[in-house]
């Protein structure tokens, strides 16, 4: 029995959705730690897709229980949309598999509002996903924001949202020229969901401590990626919360020691949905045929976007692996460069004639950085249904290895394809 972390290594969609739900068989818990409806965690069961916005992955699993954390912040509306696509598909989501934090975090309508006007203004300048993450963090960090619990409190509801209002619609007015939000529409609007979300609210804090003290097994469920962290990431060019394992323990309540071990999902390659420096990427021919290979193309869960593409880079990736403390890695959708005949990997950037081998931490830097590429042999061969490492190509078997050896992580699964089915178990006990 251990508890075990599922971390984005990368700028997100590394394909978390995929190994969360294959590990979510060893588990009884699965927890979200932080981010919100940003997140699209892709989960394909035979024809079934499913895609998980703020409900753990480990929900299509019958008999284990979701922890919608602290550290997450909740749109109610679309939390409900979700819940009813999964109902639509036959996935129950009731008060017995689904509990949300009394202390999570809640988007109102002036946080995506406030959002979309500042990325229109500014032209698009962070490139988010609109779903009014950030703004939702700007107020807990605030100490303005309205929790769950205040939510399902009537009175409080109305006393915060009036509070809040009365700053918020100057802001409106005064700075965006655009008219202000009324404390009855809102409140209408969000008792209707309260009715509904009330049942699943509870104190997951304790709930996890005793149960991780019982002996049962958690799955940590990281979103988006290290490099999006807003910390240690491509600063200002991030998502506003903690994504890499050290938010585990302020998004769910649970000390350090508590975690076991941490995977770190890798994409054989790199993407990237947004503005922000990326030093590999590819934006030619060889980009578009990165983004359109496989059964799924590279475009957002969430907003449908394009993703950018390019090389691996060991730079990013080991960075990444020191912030998280990783374990093992996950490799994923190698199978996507099946048919390149030569594969680059970033070794180092190369930056005002010098050699970096470092995260340099300033954006205005990485976006100058040039990368310094180690020419690897492809494999030209579909690997889609191999199902064993000693059976891959050699020169996949190469590729992977150097991955690692860049990360000094070893591999614990890779994975050919989006199925279930389509994982190698190097590591068969996870
Ligand atoms: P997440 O946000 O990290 O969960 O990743 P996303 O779900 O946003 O994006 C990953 C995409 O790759 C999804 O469409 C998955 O179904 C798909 N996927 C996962 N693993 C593999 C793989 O090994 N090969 C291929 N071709 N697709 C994969
Ligand atoms: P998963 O969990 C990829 C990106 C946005 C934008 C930046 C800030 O599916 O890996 P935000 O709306 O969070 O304020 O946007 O972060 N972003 C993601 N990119 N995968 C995600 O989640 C992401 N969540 C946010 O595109 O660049
Ligand atoms: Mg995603």
């Amino acid at each position: 029995m251990s508890n075990v972390a599922v971390v984005g290594t990368q700028w997100g969609d590394e394909g978390k959705g995929k190994i969360i739900d294959l590990l979510t068989e060893n588990a009884d818990i699965v927890a979200r730690y932080q981010g919100g409806n940003n997140a699209g965690h892709t989960v394909i069961i035979n024809d079934n897709e499913f895609t998980l916005h703020l409900i753990p992955s480990g929900i299509l699993h019958k008999g284990k229980k979701c922890i919608i954390g602290n550290g997450v912040v909740i749109n109610p509306k679309a939390l409900l949309e979700e819940i009813a696509e999964l109902e639509d598909k036959e996935i129950s989501v009731n008060e017995n598999n689904l509990y949300i934090s009394k202390s999570a975090h809640v988007t109102m309508p002036y946080h995506i509002v406030s959002e979309t006007l500042k990325e229109e203004r500014d032209r698009g300048r962070i490139g988010t996903t609109l779903r009014g993450i950030g703004p939702t963090y700007v107020d807990k960090a605030a100490r303005m924001g309205i929790r769950m619990c205040d939510l399902i409190d009537s009175d409080i509801f109305r006393a915060k949202l009036e509070e809040n209002l009365e700053q918020i619609n100057v802001l409106f007015e005064k700075i965006y020229g655009v008219k202000g939000f009324q404390v009855s529409e809102i409140f209408d609007e969000y008792s209707k969901y309260v009715e509904k979300l009330a049942p699943f609210v509870s104190d997951t804090v304790f709930m996890l401590n005793k149960a991780i003290d019982k002996g049962v097994s958690v799955l940590f469920e990281g979103a988006q990626g290290a490099l999006l962290d807003v910390d240690h990431g491509t600063y200002p060019y991030v998502t506003s919360s903690n994504s890499t394992s050290g938010g585990i323990c302020t998004g769910l309540g649970v000390g350090p020691t508590k975690v076991d071990s941490i995977i770190g999902v890798v994409k054989a390659y790199t993407t990237r949905v947004g503005e922000g420096p990326f030093p590999t990427e590819l934006k030619g021919e060889l980009g578009d045929k990165l983004r359109n290979a496989g059964p799924i193309g590279e475009y957002g869960r969430s907003t449908g976007r394009p993703r950018r593409c390019g090389w691996f880079d060991g730079v990013i990736a080991g960075y990444s692996a020191m912030l998280n403390g990783l374990s093992s890695l996950a490799i994923t959708r190698l199978d996507i460069l099946d048919d390149l005949d030569e594969i680059n990997v970033c070794v180092a950037y190369e930056y005002n004639d010098q050699r970096l081998e470092e995260f340099p931490y300033r954006s205005d830097i990485l976006q100058q950085c040039k990368p310094i590429y180690e020419k690897l042999p492809g494999w030209m061969e579909s690997t889609v249904d191999i199902r064993e490492y000693s059976k891959l190509p050699k020169n996949a078997q190469k590729y992977l290895n150097r991955l690692s050896e860049l990360m000094n992580v070893p591999i614990a699964i890779v994975s050919v394809g989006p199925q279930r089915s389509q994982t190698i178990f190097v590591e068969k006990n996870l």
